[in-house]
């Protein structure tokens, strides 16, 4: 058996994953919510994931042992892009800035300035995104120097978890890529970014790939959550490589459209594919000697949740995606523009804003929601787009998270992608895919591909049965943004 932990932005789980792919026991503690100061911050203790992590592996351990079953390794993933900073004792020295903070547009500018666009680009494949680690970092520098004076180490969150279970300071390439300071195409830091950043490359944790053993649990950490000490832990990924490891999108052609509180679309790729325009994130995969792209959009399954939330809190996700099924496709020219939280891919504009469009007295509830589910699959949609537009290939699309759950979204993204989809037997996020990794990393299997292939399974293919009706709307739909831009920020 393999242990899988996500430190998740919401909560920690961990999974246990037999070698033929099944989740035989799986625990979920919360975080404490996310500690927002000002509009557009977003900090979480590094303590508290330790906390809900302990927790989680506690819980899991003890059905493990119940049942006679010996857990040989463990894998992490999580949260990508938190900025963890410790002093030379590995202390947490303030509260970590998450992923989707938004404070630090202008360390974005002052580092494509510094470095130059086109060059940051070449050195790190992709461009300044408040998302990013290393803009949390220059933040801390700029408006906590006497915080800064101090750090001696920077780690991203299922990182610091990881020095809790081992002791060790590491990171994962996939991880690492969205930090801004891996050379992503050498698979190393890029000292020329650090450099011209002003961060010491000695702050850096140790660089592993996804399967590689990067620690042992020490016998404090054996002591607080019941695993044996010595045991065995991997590099594995952030969220997004270990989900894409728990779907098999391991080869150019295979790509994943995963809908839970932000969407992204994946794709495998057998070198860095950049985009000039730095659109999509150009990142290492979790498996050795292959790469990926995902375009990401901010408020996908948070749109649903969102308006259910806002608008309709007495009815059910089921009852509210019921209305929406008896509206034709393409909602009688209803448009929703999911930038409920700006958007990254393809606008890369943290200010832009949601909207519904097109609406007549004969819409009805049903029409919001199918306007709704259908506006994050046309968001979707834009990085297919953009991958058409880089010759990424799309072969085969597998659906992941709420979006893969809901038999109506799962139509909607066929006709949307004018695709056919895959639903998987068994999709179960980035835990999974960490269980993989740490299989993997003890020669269970030969490859991330070899376990990919010995446990995972589609269970369905959906057709396209609109295809046209969108193919209709989706100009309709690209007109939205340009056109308020103006009106929505001023
Ligand atoms: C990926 C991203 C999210 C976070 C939170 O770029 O920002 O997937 O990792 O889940």
């Amino acid at each position: 058996m393999f242990l899988g932990v996500d430190v998740g932005t919401g909560g920690t789980r961990a999974v246990v994953v037999d070698r033929g792919g099944r989740v035989v026991f799986s625990a979920s503690t919360e975080h404490a919510p996310i500690h927002s100061e000002q509009i557009g911050w977003a900090e979480q203790d590094p303590d508290d994931w330790w906390r809900a992590a302990k927790s989680s592996i506690n819980s899991v351990l003890k059905d493990s042992i119940t049942a006679g079953y010996a857990i040989e390794s463990v894998g992490l993933t999580g949260q990508m892009h938190g900025c963890v900073m410790l002093d030379a004792d590995g202390n947490v020295l303030r509260p970590a800035l998450i992923w989707c903070d938004q404070r630090t547009q202008p360390e974005c500018d002052w580092l494509t300035a510094t470095i130059g666009y086109d060059r940051l680009i070449e050195l790190t494949c992709n461009p300044a995104l408040p998302n990013f680690t290393l803009t949390k970092l220059l933040w801390v520098r700029k408006h906590q120097p006497e915080i800064f004076a101090k750090i001696a180490h920077v780690l991203c969150p299922k990182d610091y978890v990881r020095l809790c279970l081992t002791g060790e300071y590491a990171i994962d390439m996939q991880e690492a890529s969205g930090t801004l300071l891996l050379d992503v195409t050498n698979r190393r830091w890029s000292k020329d970014v650090a450099d011209a950043a002003g961060i010491p490359m000695s702050w850096l944790p140790r660089l592993f790939e996804g399967p590689e053993i990067c620690g042992r649990i020490t016998d404090s950490a054996a002591a607080v959550t019941g695993l044996a000490a010595g045991m065995p832990v991997v590099a594995g990924a952030g969220d997004q490589g270990a989900g894409a490891v728990g779907m098999g999108i391991l080869a150019p052609g295979s790509v994943s459209a995963t809908i839970g509180t932000s969407g992204v679309v994946f794709a495998t790729t057998s070198s860095p594919t950049k985009d000039a325009k730095g659109r999509l994130h150009t990142f290492c995969h979790a498996a050795p000697g292959i790469w990926h792209v995902m375009g990401v959009t901010n408020g996908a399954g948070l749109s649903f949740r969102y308006f259910r939330d806002t608008f309709a809190p007495h009815l059910s996700y089921d009852q509210l995606t019921a209305l929406a099924a008896s509206v034709p496709a393409a909602s009688d020219g209803m448009l929703w523009t999911p930038y409920l939280f700006g958007e990254r891919t393809p606008h890369l504009d943290p200010n832009a804003r949601a909207a519904f469009v097109g609406i007549t007295a004969s819409h009805r509830l049903g029409h919001f929601v199918r306007a709704v589910l259908e506006g994050v699959a046309f968001s979707l949609k834009d990085t297919f787009t953009l991958f058409e537009e880089l010759h990424i290939p799309v072969e085969t699309i597998r659906l992941g998270g709420g979006g893969a759950r809901s038999p109506l979204w799962r139509q909607i993204q066929a006709d949307v992608y004018n695709h056919a989809v895959e639903r998987l037997e068994a999709e179960e996020g980035g835990a999974f895919g960490a269980a993989l990794l740490a299989g993997t990393g003890v020669n269970a299997w030969p490859s991330v591909q070899a376990a990919c292939a010995a446990t995972i399974r589609p269970a369905e293919t959906i057709e396209p049965i609109a295809g046209e009706a969108m193919r209709q709307a989706y100009p309709h739909y690209r007109r939205v943004y340009p056109a308020l831009r103006d009106v929505t920020t001023a």
